[in-house]
């Protein structure tokens, strides 16, 4: 290969570009020349195309958010706009395709591969919810925000004795709450992979509240519910003064973590491996440490599971 491309696909994640910048220098080892692809898909029908030195990555490592940015392409979901991507690939000469994002990122990345261009994926997403891979990009920062705004908010939650519902992001999925809940000591955890008693919630905190302890902070994955309809039982419920922290996009910004960069640093530079070695319809992951490329179908057939006994140990600790 001469030529490969590379987008950034769905919401952003912290480590985006250091992802970017992995592919960069990779591929300029190599003698690979790199273009990239704005706003993802929608960039790649439009052919918003520009090529990537080592100088456009340059001071990125650093930065979150995505400097190719990013977009969700309607277009890009129908025959007619996988077929114009293709050929406006294959128009500028285009070999290869690195994609990161998440698994909708992934699956366009297959309707490519499936129509004869070389595609692989980096796992960029704050969610982490792809399967087959440890972690995703930008996951470890996200909990890191959520941990740190957790910190605040149990400061004032204390000084008026108050329980705050804090919702975070995840789509589906539970782990930014599971895991930013154990890290940052929630009262509770609140996720889609595991079913909740509103009941036995407002029991414990009750509990709590009888040896002492005033003030709380229920974690609510956005998966759940809204933390505004938890709130509301639960002031019901318990008559505790309540407020709510909806974190949003919060967790999507500033500077990836050491561990996110170096995750994005390995699973870059992988995807460029994997496409020069004839890879392709491949997921890059990370288990336990080692950088696997696996293929899509599979990561399409798994179920990201979580750890059951973070959950277990973080209601041991809550009480
Ligand atoms: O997938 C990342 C994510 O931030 C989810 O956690 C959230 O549900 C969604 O994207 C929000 O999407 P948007 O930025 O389009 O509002």
């Amino acid at each position: 290969m001469e030529k490969i491309a590379v987008l950034t696909s769905g919401g952003d994640a912290p480590g985006m570009n250091a992802a970017l910048r992995a592919v960069v220098h990779q591929a300029a080892m190599h003698e690979v020349q790199v273009i990239g692809i704005s706003h993802g898909y929608e960039g790649l029908l439009n052919r918003e195309f520009a090529p990537l030195d080592l100088s456009s990555v340059d001071d990125i490592i650093q930065r979150g958010g995505t400097i190719l940015r990013s977009a969700r392409s309607e277009r890009f979901k129908s025959e007619a706009g996988q077929e114009q991507a293709v050929a406006n690939l294959r128009e500028a000469g285009i070999e290869g395709l690195v994609v990161i994002g998440g698994e909708g990122s992934y699956r366009g990345a297959q309707a490519l591969a499936e129509r004869g261009i070389a595609t692989v994926g980096v796992p960029g997403t704050i969610d982490n919810d792809i399967p087959g891979t440890d972690y995703t990009i930008g996951f470890d920062s996200a909990v890191n925000t959520v941990v740190e705004a957790m910190n605040k908010i149990r400061d004032t939650a204390t000084a008026h004795e108050r329980t705050f519902v804090v919702e975070t992001m995840g789509r589906k999925s539970g782990q930014i709450a599971l895991t930013a809940g154990l890290a940052g000591g929630a009262e509770s955890i609140l996720i889609p992979e595991v079913p909740y008693n509103l009941d036995n919630v407002c029991q414990r905190l009750k509990w709590s509240a009888a040896r002492g302890k005033v003030h709380s902070i229920i974690l609510v994955a956005e998966g759940v519910a809204s933390g505004y309809t938890i709130a509301q039982e639960v002031k019901k419920r318990t008559g505790f003064d309540t407020r709510v922290t909806v974190l949003g996009h919060l967790q999507r910004g500033g500077a990836p973590t050491a561990f996110d960069r170096i995750l994005a640093s390995r699973l870059g530079a992988q995807a460029v491996e994997s496409l020069l070695e004839g890879g392709s319809a491949l997921a890059m992951s990370y288990v336990k440490d080692e950088v696997l490329a696996v293929p899509f179908r599979e990561v399409f057939a798994g179920k990201k599971q979580i750890n059951r006994s973070l959950y277990d140990l973080a209601a041991i600790l809550a009480i």
